[in-house]
């Protein structure tokens, strides 16, 4: 493992580019009103918002749902020859737009497309009676965008155009928090293109490299880098497949979701033993690791909080850095390709993202692509 770019030396020159948190993340999916009913009863969100036929809008349909911080905004077509219906022909469901909180939109959009970025679409302000927001976006990786929300003069349930969704069915959350981390899967070669983009245009900083030696086994192999925004809210890994004996999950991501994009999203709890059972009983299926990997457990990680028969019976996994441990599972893909999925993270002290994991993990994948014919 190599470090690169300490993050102190990017705390001690300005935030160029300054990011309150991550807004919402919008997907593309075939049925949003089916999602928006799986969001609430497998994973614990909340209804929040609702745009579409009944508040005008002729062409798709979106739900928002929320969970503490995390917004999620569920999109489907209303018609054919939509630019939501292409995409989703293409990709499957999909994050289409990773939505950044910043203070000026306007601001935050001339200085990335000065650094290089792509626009999306200019600024716009958008109003309605609960006050004004300012939007402006630009592309990433893929047809992955990332939009700038300004809100300090808005006080509506999410966006100007959405009204209120107050369905009687409010299912219990699963203690979710907030985004830790969205990671995202571009071509082989590319890696170092966008972690440079995400330097120059962002002003991110790279926080640990790894090589493909550090995540390999025996069939597939990745590289990865993770960037990261100036106040550390914003934490984006990026990986590429690394040349291995057979197809990479990396590489199966690629075919089927047709190009790069957002692989996991990672949603941290202050219970990760609660929300898994709470998860699991829920609905919600987690890749398993052999239940070998806790024999040697506490060897491996030293002394943590939490029992470990609890850990073995839900797979949940245990990582120690230089600074503390984190626990973490991953959920099977959540739609029928076999694409994006979910990361459920604790940390206790730790800042990083479970290396000590990835061998046991990737193997536990394996035996999923087996499954599904990619191996
Ligand atoms: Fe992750």
């Amino acid at each position: 493992m190599t470090t690169s770019a300490p993050a102190n030396q990017a705390a001690m020159t300005k935030d160029t580019f300054p990011i309150n948190g991550t807004d919402y993340v919008e997907l593309y999916v075939g049925n949003a009103r089916q999602a928006a009913i799986f969001y609430q009863s497998a994973m614990g969100f909340q209804p929040l918002a609702y745009a579409g036929l009944s508040t005008g809008l002729r062409d798709r349909e979106s739900y928002v749902v929320v969970q503490d911080k995390i917004r999620l905004v569920l999109t489907s077509p209303l018609k054919p020859g939509t630019e939501i219906g292409r995409l989703h022909d293409k990709h499957g469901d999909t994050v289409r737009a990773v939505a950044l909180w910043v203070d000026d939109a306007a601001a935050a959009f001339r200085t990335a497309v000065e650094r290089g970025a792509e626009p999306f679409f200019e600024p716009k302000r958008e109003e309605d009676d609960h006050g004004h927001t300012m939007r402006a976006a630009i592309k990433t990786y893929g047809d992955t965008i990332h939009v700038f929300v300004e809100r300090k003069d808005y006080e509506g349930p999410f966006l100007p155009g959405f009204v209120a969704w107050e369905p009687e069915y409010r299912p219990e959350s699963v203690g979710l928090k907030y985004i830790d981390h969205m990671v995202g899967n571009v071509e082989e070669g590319k890696m170092n293109f966008w972690v440079n983009w995400y330097q120059e245009v962002m002003g991110f900083h790279q926080l640990v490299s790894f090589d493909d030696k550090d995540i390999s086994t025996k069939y597939t192999a990745l590289m990865s880098k993770v960037m990261s925004n100036g106040n550390g809210r914003i934490k984006f890994p990026i990986n590429e497949p690394a040349p291995g004996l057979k197809k990479s999950q990396i590489d199966e991501y690629l075919e089927f979701h047709d190009g790069p994009g957002i692989q996991h999203i990672a949603v941290a709890t202050d219970n990760i033993i609660e929300t898994v059972t709470a998860l699991r009983s829920r609905g919600i299926e987690f890749l398993r690791v052999p239940t070998t990997y806790y024999d040697e457990l506490l060897d491996r990680v030293g002394e943590i909080d939490e029992e470990v028969a609890p850990l073995r019976e839900l797979g949940i996994l245990v990582d120690r850095d230089d600074e503390g441990y984190l626990l973490q599972i991953f959920t099977k893909p959540v739609q029928v390709r076999p694409t994006v999925f979910f990361e459920i993270i604790q940390r206790k002290g730790a800042t990083s993202f479970g290396k000590g994991n990835f061998k046991a993990l990737f193997e536990a994948i394996e035996r999923e692509q087996e499954l599904r014919g990619t191996l």
